[in-house]
């Protein structure tokens, strides 16, 4: 598969970072879109300074450019529609706090599921326009159980996960050269987990990015754990029943 440029949405995640990172090399011109334009700047710079070709910015805050068509100014930017769009942008929040409380409930869903989906939606339309391109979402491996301490942003990946499904079918069975890749890391240690007490098995976010960009180079498709063994954990946690979870305490 093509991957000269890349969209990557939330670009000032770390693991967007990283995976922006390992892309170097095989790709050559990145569209980052953030709201954090501060460290966008520091992010663009830093792959300037180790061998990007281009890369420009934009800003994209979920909550605000739900509807935005963010391809369609990638487009504009570039001349041409990215070979990829990398989508990462998501909040977890401190679950306690928001289980009473819808507000925070909805903008939670807003981040992470209503904004992710409008833009599968738009990048849906423009490439199969085109047919061809490869759409990475960021999903998780919490989206496969609820669990007492986090189920709304289970919750919230989930929806991710079965809507890339029947994407996914509905390119293979038309369009060959399109590409739906869910990624499912397990615990990474990044600014989004740094309040947690501990992370079991947690792995650090260079090495999902480098795991993230391979699964592009080689155009795959299909749901990917990362690290793969999430795939056996999660397959266990999924079929045990109730009174096991429960005693899950992360
Ligand atoms: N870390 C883990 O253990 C883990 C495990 C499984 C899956 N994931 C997923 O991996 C992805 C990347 O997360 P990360 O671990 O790299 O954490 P991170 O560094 O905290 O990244 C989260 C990103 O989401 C952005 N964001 C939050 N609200 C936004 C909004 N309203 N509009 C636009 N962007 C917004 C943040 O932007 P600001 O910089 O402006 O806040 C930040 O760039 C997420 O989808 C997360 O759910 C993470």
């Amino acid at each position: 598969m093509k991957l000269d440029s890349v969209l990557i949405v939330g670009a000032t995640s770390a693991i967007a970072a990283a995976t922006a990172r390992a892309l170097l090399g095989t790709c050559s011109t990145f569209v980052l879109a953030a709201r954090n334009s501060e460290r966008l700047n520091i992010i663009a710079k830093d792959l300037r300074s180790r061998g990007a070709d281009a890369v420009l910015s934009m800003p994209y805050d979920a909550l605000h450019d739900t509807d935005r068509d963010v391809v369609a100014d990638t487009q504009q930017l570039l001349g041409t529609l990215p070979d990829a769009v990398l989508i990462a942008h998501a909040v977890l929040p401190e679950h306690d706090a928001i289980v009473h409380d819808a507000a925070n409930a909805h903008q939670v869903l807003e981040i992470n599921t209503v904004s992710v989906l409008a833009l599968c939606t738009h990048v849906c339309r423009h490439f199969e326009q085109r047919g061809s391109g490869i759409l990475a979402v960021i999903s998780s491996v919490a989206a496969d159980r609820g669990r007492r301490n986090n189920f709304l942003y289970a919750a919230s990946k989930a929806a991710l996960d079965v809507y890339l499904d029947g994407l996914r079918l509905r390119w293979s069975a038309h369009w060959p050269l399109l590409r739906v890749l869910t990624i499912k890391p397990g615990y990474v240690r990044t600014p989004m987990t740094a309040q947690l007490a501990s992370m079991p098995l947690a792995a650090r976010a260079d090495d999902v990015g480098h795991s993230i960009a391979q699964l592009l180079r080689r155009g795959a498709s299909g749901r990917y754990y990362i690290p793969w063994w999430w795939r056996v954990v999660m397959t266990v946690v999924r079929i045990l029943p109730d009174r096991l979870v429960m005693l899950i305490r992360h």
